[in-house]
């Protein structure tokens, strides 16, 4: 077998080994993927201007998340069901983040259990949920990830309607036999397989509750003591408005293209909402990310003294440079 030497070489495999149902759920954008490819092309938009012959014989990447030190500045987004590329899922998962020594964001559309997922990894984990109009649901998730040991809450909350991903609709999506949303088994909320179609959208339908808003973000710091990071976000606006209602961190994400189609990529607003946070709470990004230059295209741009990094980084006439 061809030597994988990239994420994206990953893609092309599972393209290849997947049935054609599970790949598209894993690849596909909604409505025309603008946003999908836009997530990428971005990225190429944006080069570097190294300056040479520093010392760079030692290099540190690791770094703190809420306090807690991981290796490198790379988190494991939350993303669905595992089980359907291969049969150990989240646990695989954990276990790689706990190799690489960082954080795993753990989905509630998990294929594995919760408490599965924690005892496999031994590393620090995240737990992602949505609001559902059943708020013991709610309460219970929080409490099961609270009790598993996960560190922090992920609320996503730019996909109150599941975005409109029309391979699925093509391909009728639905759960393989082996495979069940393992957070929601016993609460009665798992059965997909009664569903026409597209099992999980009408799963989610019937389940998020599409009324819930900013004042309820506050609410639900009641309900937990751990810190809670809103996902889903792309503007300045809203991340000062999260900021204000108590978020402890901003994940910026279009949800991989996944969601609403025609959002810019969120690299191109990071330093919007960067400056807006200001340094009061940590941001985090995702969708489109696939290699460490792109990681590195991130960098604040104030750090970045010896580099000249596309829009973010070009230094205004006054900005002083490294001799
Ligand atoms: C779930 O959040 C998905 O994008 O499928």
């Amino acid at each position: 077998m061809e030597l994988i030497t990239n994420v994206s070489e990953y893609e092309q495999l599972a393209k290849q080994k997947l049935p054609k149902m599970i790949y598209d759920y894993y690849a596909s954008g909604a409505e025309d993927q603008w946003t999908l490819k836009e997530n990428r092309e971005a990225f190429s938009r944006i080069l570097f201007l190294p300056r040479i012959l520093l010392d760079v014989s030692c290099i540190d990447m690791s770094t703190s998340i809420l306090g807690y030190r991981i290796s490198m500045p790379i988190m494991i987004a939350p993303t669905a069901l595992h089980k359907m590329a291969h049969p150990e899922g989240e646990l695989a998962t954990a276990r790689a983040a706990a190799t690489a020594e960082t954080i795993m964001t753990l989905s509630s559309w998990s294929s594995c259990s919760i408490e599965e997922v924690n005892s496999a990894g031994s590393g620090i984990s995240f737990f992602q949920f949505s609001i559902y109009k059943d708020r013991n649901l709610v309460q219970q998730l929080i409490q099961s990830a609270e009790k598993a040991g996960h560190k922090a809450i992920v609320l996503t909350v730019d996909a109150p309607w599941l975005g409109r991903r029309e391979a699925d609709v093509k391909n009728r999506f639905t759960l393989p036999q082996n495979v069940v949303l393992k957070t929601f088994e016993g609460l009665d909320q798992g059965k997909t397989d009664k569903m026409n179609g597209s099992g999980l959208v009408a799963y989610v339908a019937s389940q998020i509750d599409r009324s819930f808003s900013w004042k309820d973000i506050k609410g639900l710091q009641t309900v937990t003591s751990l810190p809670v990071l809103v996902k889903g976000i792309i503007t300045a606006e809203d991340a000062r408005i999260a900021i204000e209602c108590g978020a402890a961190g901003i994940i910026m994400s279009n949800h991989g293209g996944r969601q609403l189609d025609y959002l810019p990529a969120t690299i191109s607003c990071l330093e919007e909402v960067v400056r807006e946070a200001n340094g009061r709470v940590p941001v985090f990004i995702d969708s489109g990310f696939r290699r460490g230059t792109d990681v590195f295209k991130t960098w604040p741009w104030e750090l970045r003294e010896y580099l000249l990094v596309g829009r973010c980084c070009s230094p205004s006439p006054s900005t002083a440079r490294p001799a």
